[in-house]
């Protein structure tokens, strides 16, 4: 078994009365990709802060590589890659000068800085677009060239908050692949994201999150087979009466969840009086994370 190189243990973050943090506990290994899963205002940020030394805490502990991030936040802050929710990327001057910037702020000597930005810009291939400004990059590309900055002072733990949100599929599929070859070259990465399907395919482990709180904690696929089971059986409603399925699953004692004109479930055997009613589809299908939180949480992840 590798390390520990990331140790949350008990802890508690409050804003005023809220416990936007409600006493979490979780350890990365060395090598791992973590991810923080849970819809908007979960605490997946306010998490993150507390990990790269950026924020005080009200409880438990917090130690990154055996330094403690809340007493030693800048021996942290010099250990990590940090990647915050918005990008803060200077748009004033070139993709190369940020880069550049960026390395010799975090100690690096220019020429260093240099060599490294030419690195990271063929890493991320953006080599083509290092003398352009920030600003007339697209938002995938800046979304890559925050990460890519990130990377200038080569961290071994890199901290990614949501690293997707709000990019095309085409901008998310570079994204996860770049990930990828980070986790390849043994990077441990914590990245925080709303998407079940990018949690499912980068993250060896997640933290489900809702309201400050871990509801589970686990590799994906055993999360899913522990609290979705093995199939999922939906009803979909193709002209019949939904008032008359709502009938027949309540007589039949069966509990049900309506996404739209989707009646899912929640045990895998659809009731006879409702498989045979003309307008209505039977689908049986693999259970995924999405499952997984709204038999946790009686919600939706994306309902926002
Ligand atoms: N600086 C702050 N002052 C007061 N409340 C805050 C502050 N930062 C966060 N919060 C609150 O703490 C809770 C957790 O917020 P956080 O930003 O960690 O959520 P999140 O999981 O990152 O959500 P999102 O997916 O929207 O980014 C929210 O209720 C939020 O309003
Ligand atoms: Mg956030």
């Amino acid at each position: 078994m590798s390390e520990v190189v990331i140790d949350v243990a008990g802890l508690v973050k409050c804003f005023g009365e809220l416990r936007a943090i409600d006493g979490i506990s979780f350890q990365v290994e060395g090598g791992e990709t973590f991810g923080l899963l849970g819809p908007n205002g979960a605490g997946k940020t306010t998490t993150m802060r507390v990990l790269s030394g950026l924020s005080p805490i009200d409880g438990g502990s917090v130690s990154v590589a055996g330094i403690d991030a809340v007493r030693d936040g800048r021996a942290v802050r010099s250990l990590l890659g940090v990647v915050t929710q918005h990008d803060g990327l200077d748009e004033e001057v070139s993709v190369r000068q940020n880069l550049e910037l960026f390395g010799f702020l975090a100690g690096l000597s220019r020429r260093r800085a240099a060599e490294r930005s030419v690195e990271v810009l063929r890493f991320f291939g953006l080599s083509a677009r290092a003398d352009d400004a920030v600003d007339d990059l697209s938002g995938g590309m800046k979304r890559r060239l925050a990460i890519a900055r990130s990377l200038m002072v080569e961290p071994s733990v890199v901290i990614l908050d949501e690293p997707t949100t709000g990019l095309d599929p085409h901008s998310r599929n570079r994204v996860w692949e770049e990930i990828a070859q980070l986790k390849a070259a043994g990077v441990t990465i914590v990245m925080s994201t709303h998407y079940m399907d990018e949690a499912a395919t980068l993250c060896d482990r997640l933290a489900i999150m809702d309201h400050g709180r871990i509801l589970a904690l686990g590799a994906p696929p055993a999360l899913v087979e522990e609290h979705a089971g093995v199939a999922v059986t939906e009803l979909r409603i193709e002209g019949a009466s939904r008032e008359q399925v709502r009938a027949r699953l309540s007589e039949a004692g069966c509990g049900w969840r309506e996404v739209g004109a989707v009646f899912r479930l929640e045990g895998e055997k659809a009731p006879d009086s409702v498989r045979g009613l003309p307008g209505v589809r039977l689908d049986l299908r693999p259970p995924t994370l999405e499952d997984v939180f709204l038999n946790l949480t009686g919600r939706e992840l994306r309902e926002e």
